[in-house]
C-alpha cells in the first residue's frame, strides 16, 4: 500500500509567506488557428497579445452577440496535454534547474483550491524524467460525463465568456475593440512563468487575456489583465455577492502567474453585461473573509507546497515511460498508482529524443 496525503484544511493553517510569492516570466508564446485545416494550432511567439480597452465603467455589452455564427469553438477534448509546453522548451533551449515541476497554470490552479474543493475531483499524471518532474491533468470519469451531457445554455454561456474579451480587447495598442469579428477559443497568448513555493522550482504556461498599456507598469507578469464575466447579484448591502469559492478561483488563477489586476465585467441572466470593475489580484483574499465561508491563501499555499514535496517523496523512477497517477476526490486522501502503460504516458518520443540529444552535446 503507497502512502498517501491528507487534505483536512485546517491541516494546512500555517503562515505561508504569500507577499514573497513572486513568479518571474521566462517568455511568452501564442498559439494560432489554422484557417485552412479548420483545428491545426500553430506555434509563434507574441503576436495573439491584446490590449486592454479603456473602456466606460458603464458600458452595453451584448454577449450573445455573433453566437453562434461568428464562433469557432475550440475542441476541449484535452488531448493536447503538454505539447506547447515541451515545444517551448527545446526551442529556447531552456535550462531547467534540477527537480523543477513543469506543467500548466490550470492544473496548478486545481491543486491550489483542493483544500476548499467539495465537488471536482481531480487525476495528476506525474512522470520523472533527466530529474525534472512533468504534470498534466487526465480527465476524471466525472468530468467526462459533465462535457457530454452539457447542455445548450451552458455551451452559450462559456462563448459568452470569450465575446467579453472582444469587447474589452483590441488587437493594437489604444485601437479599437473588433465586436463583429469571429470569437475564435483555438487562439491564445501565453506566458511562461518560473516561480518558487519554499523549496520548489516551478515552470508552467498560462493563458493571458491582455496587457493594459500604462506607464505606471512596464515589465511581465505586472502589466497582464485576467477578465471574468460575473452574474449581477447584490445583496442587501448593496455589495456584490460572487458564487462560493468563485473569489477563491480567480484568485489562484491569477495569483500563481503573478496577473495584479482582474476587471469582472457584470452580466444580467441574458448576458448583457452593463457594468464593469477592477479587482486588485492582492485584495481578493480580504474581499472574500467578508464571507463567513471564507478560504485563505495560506492554506491553499501550504498544501501546494505539502503536495509538491509528497510527489517529490514518491515519484522516484527517473524514466519518462513510468507515470505516477495522483487522484483525489472530495473528502479523500491524495493517493496515487504507478504505471507503465503507454495508453497514460504523456511525454511524447520527439521530446524525450530533444532532451537527451541535448544533453549529448
Ligand atoms: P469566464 O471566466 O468569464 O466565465 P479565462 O477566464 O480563464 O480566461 O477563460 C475565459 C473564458 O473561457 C471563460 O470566461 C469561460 O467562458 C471559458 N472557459 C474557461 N474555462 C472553461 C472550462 N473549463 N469550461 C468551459 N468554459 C471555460
Ligand atoms: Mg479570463
Amino acid at each position: 500500500m503507497s502512502s498517501t496525503l491528507s487534505v483536512i484544511n485546517s491541516q494546512y493553517h500555517r503562515s505561508f509567506d504569500i507577499n514573497g510569492y513572486k513568479p518571474l516570466e521566462k517568455g511568452t508564446f501564442s498559439l494560432e488557428f489554422d484557417r485552412e485545416k479548420q483545428t491545426g494550432r500553430k506555434f509563434s511567439d507574441s503576436t495573439k497579445l491584446r490590449y486592454l480597452v479603456k473602456s466606460s465603467e458603464r458600458p452595453n455589452f451584448d454577449l450573445r452577440e455573433g453566437y453562434p455564427d461568428r464562433y469557432i469553438k475550440m475542441d476541449r477534448s484535452m488531448k493536447e496535454g503538454l505539447s506547447h509546453m515541451l515545444e517551448w522548451i527545446l526551442k529556447e533551449n531552456y535550462v531547467l534547474q534540477p527537480g523543477t515541476f513543469v506543467g500548466r497554470r490550470g492544473y496548478l490552479t486545481k491543486i491550489l483550491t483542493t483544500p476548499y474543493e467539495n465537488n471536482e475531483g481531480w487525476l495528476l499524471a506525474v512522470s520523472l524524467f533527466n530529474g525534472t518532474y512533468y504534470f498534466r491533468e487526465m480527465e476524471t470519469e466525472a468530468a467526462r460525463r459533465f462535457k457530454e451531457t452539457r447542455n445548450a445554455r451552458l455551451e452559450e454561456m462559456t462563448y459568452w465568456g470569450y465575446k467579453f474579451e472582444h469587447y474589452m480587447c483590441t488587437d493594437e495598442p489604444n485601437g479599437k475593440p473588433n465586436t463583429k469579428g469571429v470569437v475564435n477559443s483555438n487562439e491564445g497568448y501565453y506566458t511562461v512563468v518560473e516561480s518558487k513555493i519554499n523549496e520548489h522550482t516551478l515552470l508552467f504556461s498560462g493563458e493571458v487575456d491582455c496587457k493594459n498599456e500604462t506607464p505606471l507598469y512596464q515589465t511581465a507578469p505586472s502589466y497582464y489583465v485576467e477578465l471574468k464575466t460575473n452574474a449581477k447579484l447584490v445583496n442587501q448591502n448593496k455589495n456584490y455577492q460572487f458564487r462560493r469559492y468563485k473569489l477563491l478561483k480567480w484568485w489562484a488563477q491569477s495569483f500563481l502567474a503573478g496577473v495584479p489586476l482582474i476587471v469582472a465585467g457584470f452580466r444580467t441572466e441574458d448576458g448583457i453585461v452593463k457594468e464593469t470593475k477592477p479587482y486588485k489580484t492582492s485584495e481578493i483574499p480580504a474581499l472574500a473573509a467578508a464571507d463567513s465561508r471564507s478560504w485563505k491563501p495560506t492554506t491553499c499555499m501550504e498544501f501546494i507546497n505539502a503536495f509538491l514535496s509528497f510527489i517529490k517523496s514518491e515519484v522516484t523512477q527517473d524514466d519518462p515511460g513510468v507515470v505516477y497517477l495522483f487522484s483525489w476526490e472530495p473528502k479523500d486522501d491524495v493517493s496515487y498508482t504507478v504505471h507503465r502503460d503507454p495508453k497514460y504516458t504523456f511525454l511524447h518520443d520527439w521530446y524525450v529524443e530533444g532532451m537527451t540529444k541535448r544533453a549529448r552535446v
